[in-house]
């Protein structure tokens, strides 16, 4: 039988490190768990809240509901050929171990996702991406289920409706879907990916020029620590807002005024800026309020450097639109799933 704890601290539940509580907390260890919950009033009448890591969260408040925490484990291989592999993996797995595993068998494509903290079932909730890799060039479906009715859904690559740090699970299907598996289409043998110019600079400082996908790994390993906090030492949520997306004629005025913006041409014909320049820009890096503050190396993360709440962060970022905003014109919106 699947136990519900009632008024369960949050705090070691999201990697910002905020104290919340939930009304009820839960944990899924099997299909058969999940089955049984449905059946339970408790969770018939409640607020549903599915956490894996608690690596995208923000608690702004106490969340008056149940908190179900996936934890479905396991990893098979459903095909096989000389080329390439089709893995199936659990919800609950970890996402970084998966891809050391992948990694340890020579399976290509996910490499540049390195160190990503989180679970395997959160990774279509925003089409995770790093390095020049989004999970929706490997993803083939994933297995999901009705919250309300418990019925089982297949959800093919077109179903998810994946584009940059969004899916279909983050608009129409939000709240709606247990994800109980994902499967991935990895490659024997294929070419590694080094196209985003830190992973070449890194791999070349180490003088290799033929990398191997452990090479490349390690490389995107060695950049994400020198930049982007350690949950442990500081509470964070990685970037908090995203990259926005400007025309054309917005990108050369706001060039023709900044002439060292970073920004990244798209093939739609406008261009993507980097966020953390433009907070930088703002003199925001290190800017702390209450307890929360302005990754100071990486202006895009906001960390809780000292106890602080979830209303200081979502504060702290509502400060940060507004002087993007008031300086370049250019609204961004955030990343981070807040509840
Ligand atoms: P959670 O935070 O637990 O949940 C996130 C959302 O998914 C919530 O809305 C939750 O309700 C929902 N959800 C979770 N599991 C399920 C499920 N099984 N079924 C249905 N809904 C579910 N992200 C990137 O894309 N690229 C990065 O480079 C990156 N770097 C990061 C670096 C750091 C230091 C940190 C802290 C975060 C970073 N992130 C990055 C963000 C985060 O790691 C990813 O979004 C990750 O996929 C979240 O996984 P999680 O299991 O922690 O999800
Ligand atoms: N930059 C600054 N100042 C800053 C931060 C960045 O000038 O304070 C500039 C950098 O110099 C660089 C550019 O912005 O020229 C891009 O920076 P970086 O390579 O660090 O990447 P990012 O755009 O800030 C995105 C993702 C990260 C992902 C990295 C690597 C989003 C919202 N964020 O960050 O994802 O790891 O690229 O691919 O797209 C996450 O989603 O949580 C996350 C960490």
């Amino acid at each position: 039988m699947v136990q519900i704890i009632e008024n369960k601290e949050l705090q070691e539940f999201n990697t910002f490190g905020i104290q919340a509580l939930c009304s009820y907390f839960t944990e899924l260890n099997s299909i058969e768990d999940f089955h049984d919950l449905i059946r339970n009033v408790i969770y018939q009448k409640s607020e549903k809240l599915i956490i894996g890591g608690g690596s995208n969260l923000l608690f702004t408040k106490n969340f008056n509901g149940i908190v179900i925490k996936n934890s479905l484990k396991g990893k098979q291989i459903v095909f096989e050929d000389d080329a390439t592999v089709i893995v199936k993996i659990a919800a609950g797995e970890n996402w970084h171990e998966f891809v050391m595993w992948a990694i340890e068998h020579n399976f290509c494509g996910i490499e540049n996702l390195s160190l990503i903290p989180g679970c395997v079932g959160a990774s279509p909730m925003q089409n995770i991406g790093a390095y020049g890799v989004e999970i929706k060039e490997v993803f083939t479906e994933l297995e999901a289920y009705d919250l309300i009715n418990g019925e089982k859904r297949i959800f093919t690559k077109e179903d998810c409706k994946f584009g940059y740090r969004e899916s279909v699970f983050k608009k129409e299907c939000k709240n709606k879907y247990l994800i109980a598996s994902v499967s991935f289409s990895l490659q024997k043998n294929a070419p590694v990916n080094v196209s985003y110019g830190a992973i070449t600079g890194e791999l070349d400082s180490h003088g290799i020029n033929n990398p191997t996908i452990k090479d490349v790994s390690e490389a995107v390993i060695r950049i994400r620590r020198s930049k982007l906090p350690d949950p442990a030492v500081a509470g964070n949520a990685g970037s908090f807002f995203k990259n926005p997306e400007v025309t054309t004629e917005k990108f050369t005025e706001l060039k023709s005024h900044f002439s060292e913006l970073v920004a990244y041409p798209l093939t739609n014909g406008n261009y993507k800026l980097a966020a953390g320049w433009l907070i930088e820009q703002c003199g925001l890096k290190g800017f702390e309020y209450n307890g929360a503050a302005v990754h100071s190396k990486q202006a895009l993360v906001l960390v809780n450097i000292n106890n602080c709440s979830g209303k200081d962060v979502y504060v702290l970022s509502g400060y940060v639109l507004q002087k993007v905003f008031d300086k370049f014109g250019v609204t961004l919106e955030r990343e981070v799933n807040i509840i």
